[in-house]
């Protein structure tokens, strides 16, 4: 056989194969081209069986040769493997690219919904007295929603809250959509030591709908448990709240009694307003508008926690989130709130980025 003859041949495929590799524009053609060369039956590996037969001599040239032949067509595969999958990383980097530095549009296409705009409002307000949010579950049980809140069994304050049930489970124990925020005040106190300082949106349900109940509403609960506050505390809680809230500098409140089975002495608070045409103002005037219900906690509430009523004392309150937008920003129709309708929310939206704080203002 002739050497140079030879040589110059496994130069001449070299060339021929370093061509294949640089024109595969994808992983499978390329993948195609490995085969069709270094596979078993690949025309490297054909020659490379053939040193076997030959002379010592002619392996001495033809080994090395053979060697190199494949050393730099297995490099040249790597490399165009390499370059591939980096070429097509870019192409989707391409694609996926979002510039988190671009302003917001200004058509700001998205709007905060009131109930959220108000939760923060409110926990911003209460936040800065020192409170903290808890939150509990929608789906309730007795215990926590009615009995742990002294609900007498079978007594008809059961029956004003208008409850929705689900069927009974294999205990025969029927769990419901919670009432009112209160049992969270329960779940609280259950799990955490006094002193207490917490505030409990969330939603609510009740069988109940026309143009100011929806059968899911939001409530704001709030509680304190601690050794020494007392009525006068609360007063002057809800008060400071209704000013913030209102963002006004006086505010004429009452507080009228009432009965809460949860608290002892219940009240409910009411805020002075006048009406201008169709607008209500909120602050003064010789009207009343009902915003909350409040109270001590009830001596009873507190045995049901586990917690020693001559030691521990405190107050709760609780009001309608919903309510307190329609008030605030003359919303007219509760039902409009759950309509999902663009429209709506365009009108009574809040800008995203406007979050509610106490120095510049909540609602600007
Ligand atoms: N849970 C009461 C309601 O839904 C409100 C309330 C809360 C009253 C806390 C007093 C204390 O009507």
């Amino acid at each position: 056989m002739n050497e140079s003859h030879n040589t110059e041949k496994i130069d001449a495929l070299r060339d021929l194969i370093l061509a294949d590799v640089a024109e595969a524009h994808d992983v499978k053609t390329l993948e195609e081209v490995r085969i069709a060369a270094l596979g078993k039956k690949g025309r490297v590996s054909e020659l490379m069986k053939r040193l076997g037969g030959m002379s010592a001599d002619e392996r001495k040239v033809m080994g090395p040769k053979l060697n190199g032949l494949k050393d730099i067509v297995t490099n040249a595969i790597t490399e165009r493997t390499q370059d591939l999958h980096n070429a097509a990383l870019d192409a989707r980097l391409k694609t996926e690219k979002v510039d988190v530095t671009l302003p917001v549009r200004p058509q700001g296409q998205g709007k905060i919904h009131p109930v959220s705009q108000v939760t923060d409002e409110v926990i911003t307000i209460f936040g800065d007295m020192g409170f903290s949010v808890r939150e509990g579950p929608d789906i309730e049980d007795d215990f926590h929603n009615f009995t742990a809140l002294n609900f007498p069994k079978h007594h008809p304050a059961r029956d004003v809250h208008d409850t929705f049930f689900f069927g009974a489970d294999a205990q025969g124990e029927r769990k419901l959509l919670r009432t009112h925020t209160s049992p969270v005040q329960i779940r609280t106190m259950m799990t955490e030591a006094p002193p207490l300082r917490v505030i409990m949106p969330g939603r609510t349900y009740r069988c109940d709908s026309d143009q100011t109940h929806t059968p899911m509403f939001h409530q704001v609960e709030g509680l304190i448990i601690d050794q020494e506050t007392h009525m006068g505390h609360l007063k002057w809680c809800l008060e400071e709240f209704a000013k913030a809230f209102f963002e006004v500098d006086t505010i004429r409140a009452r507080f009228r009694p009432h009965f809460f089975p949860f608290t002892e002495p219940s009240a409910e608070m009411d805020i002075g307003y006048t009406r201008v045409r169709n607008e209500i103002r909120v602050g003064e005037g010789d009207d009343w508008l009902e915003i909350l219900g409040c109270g001590m906690v009830h001596p009873n509430v507190l045995k049901n926690v586990g917690l020693n009523p001559n030691e521990y004392q405190g107050f709760a309150f609780g009001m309608g989130i919903d309510r307190l937008a329609m008030l605030k920003y003359g919303i007219p129709d509760l039902r409009d709130f759950f309509a999902a309708d663009m429209r709506w929310l365009t009108h009574y939206g809040f800008a995203p980025l406007n979050i509610p704080n106490l120095a510049t203002g909540l609602s600007r």
